[in-house]
């Protein structure tokens, strides 16, 4: 089957002949550019063409140590007819102006997590897809693992009875210099338990959010972050957030999710796979975690780029962003927020 096209894409993007690897483009190539290089290294059907970073030291550096190019603008990068594809690595203040850039120019667009800052922009972002027809897909990793596909199919499948609670848990030490640069824990890592939660017992209703600081002395963002949700379903879930701490204890909840029905339980944790040299923010190599961005890379050349449905849409991120939207609502508020 042929790379999804467009007619802008006619002229900035050259379809691949069959049994020829599509053709991927880094705008950023901070931290998390290392695991998607990486990932595209393991995959058949795509090669590194070439990365774009604000700062041309580390865009030259990373172009040696990824064996690409580097182009000097985002615009040369996006005009380039050997990319079929842009990854969007940047910060989440940016992610909306590089999105739009490559989906005018014709190519398809991964997105790292969270998309958007509110939930117009990624709204902006569907648009725009629709009316270039190419494709965007959100960077939502955590889901593209295997155990989780079980799950997602034995509760489908209504094999675990009525849903009564899902559980995701995510506790990883940070250094601060590291969550200096990112988001707090409400952007940053509870979008990864919503979307997770979404595609394994479906929509929230209502959320009720705190957040604390136990680790970080000098930032003003929050280092752990808990909700309460009522799903649509009926039954609730739990998720937290933090990068105060690692847990150390005999059954440790690293990323645990745990889904408990009527009929049936499930577990999936990072536990499982766990190799002693560090990872690039974390104390340990989890090896299920850059598993999941590999398979997400894969999923989305051979089945996103060819025609299928992301397992997680853009209209996913929509209702994981309006859940963020309720969580600050609730944290600044201290109130129990409907998400409509
Ligand atoms: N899926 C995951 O598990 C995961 C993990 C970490 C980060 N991320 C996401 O990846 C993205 C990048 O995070 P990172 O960890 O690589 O962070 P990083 O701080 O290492 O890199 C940030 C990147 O954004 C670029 N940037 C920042 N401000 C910019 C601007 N104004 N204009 C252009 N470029 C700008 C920097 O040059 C750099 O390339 C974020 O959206 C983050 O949420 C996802």
């Amino acid at each position: 089957m042929a790379t999804v096209m467009s007619t802008a894409s006619a002229t900035a993007t050259s379809t691949p002949q069959p049994g020829e690897p599509v053709g991927i483009g880094f705008i950023g190539a901070g931290e998390i550019s290392i695991l998607h290089n990486k990932a595209l290294k393991s995959i058949p059907g795509a090669r590194l063409v070439g990365l774009w970073n604000r700062t041309p030291e580390r865009a030259l550096q990373r172009a040696a140590e990824y064996g690409c190019r580097r182009y000097e603008t985002p615009e040369e990068l996006v005009a380039d007819p050997a990319i079929g594809a842009v990854f969007v690595l940047t910060d989440l203040d940016t992610h909306l102006q590089y999105v739009r850039l490559a989906l005018e120019a014709g190519k398809n667009v991964l997105i790292e997590k969270p998309l958007g800052a509110t939930v117009a922009e990624i709204e902006q972002m569907k648009a725009t897809a629709e009316r270039c027809g190419v494709i965007c897909v959100p960077g939502h990793n955590m889901i593209h693992e295997a155990s989780l596909a079980r799950a997602h199919d034995l509760i489908q499948a209504g094999e675990l009875g009525k849903i009564v609670s899902c559980y995701v848990m995510y506790n990883i030490q940070h250094s601060e210099e590291r969550a200096s640069t990112l988001p707090g824990m409400v952007r940053h890592i509870l979008t990864h338990n919503i979307y997770t939660m979404l595609y394994l017992v479906g929509r929230p209703v209502r959320v009720t959010a705190l957040k604390a600081m136990r680790h970080y002395e000098n930032l003003s963002k929050e280092d752990l972050a808990m909700c309460i949700v009522e799903l649509e379903n009926g039954g609730l879930a739990h998720l937290c957030a933090s990068f105060a701490a690692d847990d150390l204890s005999a059954d440790p909840w690293t990323f645990m999710v745990k889904v408990i029905g009527t009929a049936g339980a499930t577990r999936y944790t990072y536990q499982d796979w766990v190799e002693a040299k560090r990872g690039i923010s974390h104390s340990r190599v989890y090896t299920a975690y850059q598993a999941t961005i590999a398979n997400e890379d894969r999923y989305f050349v051979d089945v996103c780029l060819k025609g299928g449905k992301p397992l997680s849409t853009l209209e996913d991120a929509i209702v994981a962003q309006k859940m963020v939207e309720a969580v600050e609502k609730s944290l600044a508020e201290g109130v129990t927020v409907s998400i409509v």
